[in-house]
């Protein structure tokens, strides 16, 4: 595939996937009875740092779309009112409408547990699977995580949660096939 099909492919990705985080988040933060203090506020951060990457995102993808979107400025911008405004309600509303406009097109399911697994006891074991969660930002047993959220949302998950060292950048250092294998081990692991 050419370079910059690619490029338009992985900028569509992410802001579909970003779209998909801050709307899982806003619902975790909707019912956030069971949160602690900590995590309600690093959740905050989290959903303003997601709408902050949502204008460069959405703009990067629009490079490449038709018709032009001449509102989506002001939509980013009315998303971070509502939230501002504490009105949970409509800013939900309002993700589930761009998400629309930027839908996350799953990939095909990878089986590959072998390589999952090994990725999973690598790269993610140490700091997932008996995270200390009362923290502003915790990290997530992700098996839970998995069996808690629906495929879409997990994925998204995995697509923006997972971050590169300093030899990457932040870009995600896992490849769509990899990040499809993860999700089916993660996933599947639940159900058995
Ligand atoms: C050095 C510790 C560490 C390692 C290693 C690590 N993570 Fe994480 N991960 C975290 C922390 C901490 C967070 C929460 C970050 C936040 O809330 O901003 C996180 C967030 C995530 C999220 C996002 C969860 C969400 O709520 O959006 C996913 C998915 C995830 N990690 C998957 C992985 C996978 C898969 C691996 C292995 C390839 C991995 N992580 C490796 C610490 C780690």
């Amino acid at each position: 595939m050419a370079d910059d099909l690619r490029d338009i492919e992985r900028g569509n990705r992410l802001v579909a996937a970003e779209i998909l985080v801050v709307l899982g988040d806003a619902r975790k933060f909707q019912s956030s009875d069971n949160l602690t203090v900590l995590q309600k506020k690093g959740l905050a951060d989290r959903i303003r740092g997601g709408l902050a990457s949502l204008v460069i995102l959405t703009r990067i993808a629009d490079v490449y779309k038709q018709p032009i979107d001449m509102e989506r400025q002001k939509n980013v911008r009315r998303l971070a009112q509502s939230f501002g405004a504490n009105n949970l309600v409509k800013f939900i509303a309002q993700l589930q409408t761009l998400s629309k406009r930027y839908p996350l097109i799953e990939p095909p399911i990878v089986n590959s547990e072998k390589t999952a697994q090994v990725l999973h006891e690598t790269y993610c074991a140490a700091c997932h699977d008996d995270p200390v969660t009362d923290v502003e930002r915790p990290a997530f047993n992700l098996f839970e995580q998995a069996r808690q959220q629906s495929r879409q949302e997990f994925l998204a998950r995995l697509i923006v949660g997972v971050r590169g060292d300093r030899t990457t950048g932040l870009r995600n250092p896992f490849t769509l096939r990899e990040l499809a294998a993860l999700l089916n081990y993660y996933k599947s692991a639940v159900s058995n």
